[in-house]
């Protein structure tokens, strides 16, 4: 059984039955929902959807101190080498590598991603979701911010556990959200990019009913875990 862990606004870890530990867009200090601070955070593989400080808030602490394999977009990968980061694998929308723990496709995201994080260049970079393909046999879509996409139709039957943004402003909100399920047809969603902050409120439990029957969905709290 692999085990993921919620850690408030598009932040989560899995860690893998052999207890690989993946994080997932590491923003924790500046996070109003977050659980735990960076320092607490271990780390073998770091995938970044997209360059916005919301999502790379802690990027470059993290990977400094855990050495971690730093996994996303190709200009990321290397504005990331221009502050010492050099365990890096940069990739592009529509393609797929097999790392250690499984592999991973970059998917399709429609979204700004202009590096503004801390340290950012100001340049753009591919917004993107990761389809990740663990080693067990279990699957995780993190979809990253990302409107709805005729595009999510291909992941249809390759998703066990898919996160998807349901806070709207940003990304796509509940109600394309439920399309979202309609197209992918995961076993369980977990809603995440909501909450956050004023712009983004939603009510995840109006959110599950809204799926109905057609996935599971599991709301979780920040520090929240569910296994598959
Ligand atoms: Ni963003
Ligand atoms: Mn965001």
């Amino acid at each position: 059984m692999a085990k993921l862990t919620f850690h408030g606004h598009a932040t989560c870890s899995i860690e893998a039955a052999d207890g690989t530990k993946i994080v997932i867009d590491p923003f924790f200090g500046d996070n109003p929902a977050c659980d735990i601070t960076v320092d607490d955070v271990e780390a073998d593989f770091i995938l970044v959807t997209h360059a916005h400080g919301d999502h790379i808030g802690d990027l470059l602490p993290l990977a400094r101190r855990t050495g971690a394999l730093l996994i996303s977009s190709h200009e990321l990968v290397s504005w990331a080498g221009t502050h010492g980061i050099e365990n890096v694998h940069g990739m592009s929308i529509g393609g797929e590598f097999s790392f250690p723990f499984g592999y991973a496709k970059m998917t399709l995201a429609a979204h700004g991603a202009r590096n503004e994080g801390p340290g950012g260049d100001g340049y753009p970079t591919t917004p993107a979701g990761f389809l990740i393909n663990l080693n067990e046999g279990t699957s995780v879509y993190h979809a990253g911010d990302t409107a709805l996409l005729l595009d999510m139709q291909l992941l249809k039957g390759r998703v066990d556990v898919a996160l998807l943004p349901i806070g709207d402003n940003y990304t796509m909100g509940p109600q394309d959200a439920v399309t979202a399920v309609e197209f992918i047809e995961p076993k369980v969603v977990i809603p995440i990019h909501f909450n956050t902050w004023p712009p983004i409120e939603q009510d995840g439990q109006a959110f599950k009913a809204a799926v109905g029957e057609q996935a599971h969905v599991e709301v979780l709290e920040p520090g929240g875990t569910y296994e598959f």
